[in-house]
Order: structure tokens, then C-alpha cells, then sequence
């Protein structure tokens, strides 16, 4: 049997002065207390924050994470970030593929999975995301939506723990919503159905899929205890060190 270890991570997308950076300071101080020993807690703030959030929570076991990276290493691409400056300046994780770069920017699966590429290249985990819109879950096609993009955008070929997966749909993204215990249980045991898939065989169990979308400290203990689900994508919820720690007391 896997043991999958829990992954918390907060996405505080285009939020945070440098003031924020005593929500980091209250989260790596929280840490330190009980969650510590049963989950990986995971801060991705905005780049411009990264380095000084990083000299504040990783003495506390807190890793940093990116929001996005270029496809390639260096190079002229004017206002970019690639997975190493990340990883230079603290993180050990990125999100990749996030529903509002692929809605924003226009990013492509593969694009995506160059990304993630890049990613890996530089050391960093990249946290893959997936997700279907109401309109694509209303017409039935949730699944096939998701199957796509995991066969799209999940870089084939690497160890299950180089990897995680966030599944995102993107009507529940800050609206409030949620999928049921049964919607989430059915699509993320469909992701790792397909994870397999683009892994390789007997490399499924070993991924780490987070839900995300409207994750709060009401709904956390519920939608962490289904099946498959190993984690956390926390959006508004994360900008707040006292609800992002009430979150990780989930577990
Ligand atoms: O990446 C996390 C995010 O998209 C979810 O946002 O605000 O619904 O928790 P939120």
C-alpha cells in the first residue's frame, strides 16, 4: 500500500505586498506546532515575495513554491521567470497549467508539459493542474475534459513523487462552490486512473492529487477525507495565515 503523505499548498495568486509577509511568518510559527509531522505545507506567494518569504518560513519546514515558469531555461522572453530563478530564490515547487493561465495566456496542454519539463529540469515538483468549466461539466464532458488534459500535460516518464496533480474545476474556483464528496471521489479516482496512463504502469498510487477550489476551514475536513484526494489547492483561503492553519488542523 501507498502512503501518500498530505499536501497543503496555498496559491496566493496576483495578492501580497511585502506587508503579507507576516501571514508567512504567522504560518511558519503555526507550523511549528502540531500539523508539522503529518502534512507537507506548501506557500506559493507571488515571485516578487519568494526570496524573503523563503528566509521566513523554510527554517520552519515550510517549502515556497512558484505560480508559473517559462518553458525554457534562460533566454530573451522579456518579463518571464524561469525554474531556476524559482528555485534560486527558494521554491521547490511550482504550479504549473492553473486554470487562469490556461484561460489568461492561452496555454495549451503542451505548453503546459513544457513547463513542467522545465520544472523538473531545475529540481522543482510541479503541481500539474486540470480542470473542467460548468459549461463542460454541465454538457457531461468533465472527464473527458480532465483525461485530456492529464494525457496532454503530465510529462510522461518521471517517478510518481516528482510529480502532483491538482484538480481544479473551475467553476469552484472563488465562488464558493464545491463538488460533492462523490463528484471529487469519482474524478480524482479517474485522474489516477489516467495518471497510470501517462506514468506507466504500477505508478498511479505513488501521485499526489489536490483538490482545489473553495477549499476553507469549513469544508476542509470533509472534502480531505475522500478517497484520493491527498491534498490541498487553497486560493483565498491561503491569504490568511489563521485560515490556512485552521485548513492544515484538518488533518
Ligand atoms: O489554485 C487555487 C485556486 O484556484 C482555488 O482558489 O480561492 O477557490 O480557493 P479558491
Amino acid at each position: 500500500t501507498f502512503v501518500r503523505r498530505p499536501l497543503l499548498a496555498g496559491n496566493w495568486k496576483m495578492n501580497g505586498l511585502r506587508a503579507a509577509l507576516t501571514e508567512v511568518q504567522r504560518v511558519a510559527a503555526g507550523f511549528a506546532g502540531a500539523p508539522r509531522s503529518r502534512i507537507d505545507l506548501l506557500l506559493c506567494p507571488p515571485a516578487t515575495l519568494l526570496a524573503a518569504a523563503s528566509a521566513i518560513a523554510a527554517p520552519a519546514g515550510v517549502f515556497l513554491g512558484g505560480q508559473d515558469c517559462h518553458s525554457e531555461p534562460s533566454g530573451a522572453h522579456t518579463g518571464d521567470i524561469s525554474a531556476a530563478m524559482l528555485a534560486d530564490a527558494g521554491a521547490n515547487f511550482v504550479i504549473i497549467g492553473h486554470s487562469e493561465r490556461r484561460a489568461d495566456h492561452g496555454e495549451s496542454d503542451a505548453l503546459v508539459r513544457a513547463k513542467a519539463l522545465a520544472a523538473l529540469a531545475a529540481g522543482l515538483t510541479p503541481i500539474v493542474c486540470v480542470g473542467e468549466t460548468r459549461q463542460e461539466r454541465e454538457a457531461g464532458r468533465a472527464e473527458d475534459v480532465v483525461g485530456s488534459q492529464i494525457a496532454g500535460s503530465v510529462p510522461p516518464g518521471f517517478a510518481p513523487n516528482r510529480i502532483v496533480l491538482a484538480y481544479e474545476p473551475v467553476w469552484a474556483i472563488g465562488t464558493g462552490l464545491t463538488p460533492t464528496p462523490q463528484d471529487v471521489a469519482r474524478m480524482h479516482g479517474f485522474a489516477r486512473e489516467r495518471l497510470e496512463a501517462a506514468l506507466g504502469a504500477g505508478q498511479g498510487p505513488g501521485v499526489r492529487i489536490l483538490y482545489g477550489g473553495s477549499v476553507k476551514p469549513s469544508n476542509a475536513r470533509e472534502l480531505m477525507s475522500v478517497d484520493d484526494v491527498d491534498g490541498a489547492l487553497v486560493g483565498g483561503a491561503s491569504l490568511r495565515a489563521d485560515d490556512f492553519l485552521a485548513i492544515a488542523a484538518a488533518w
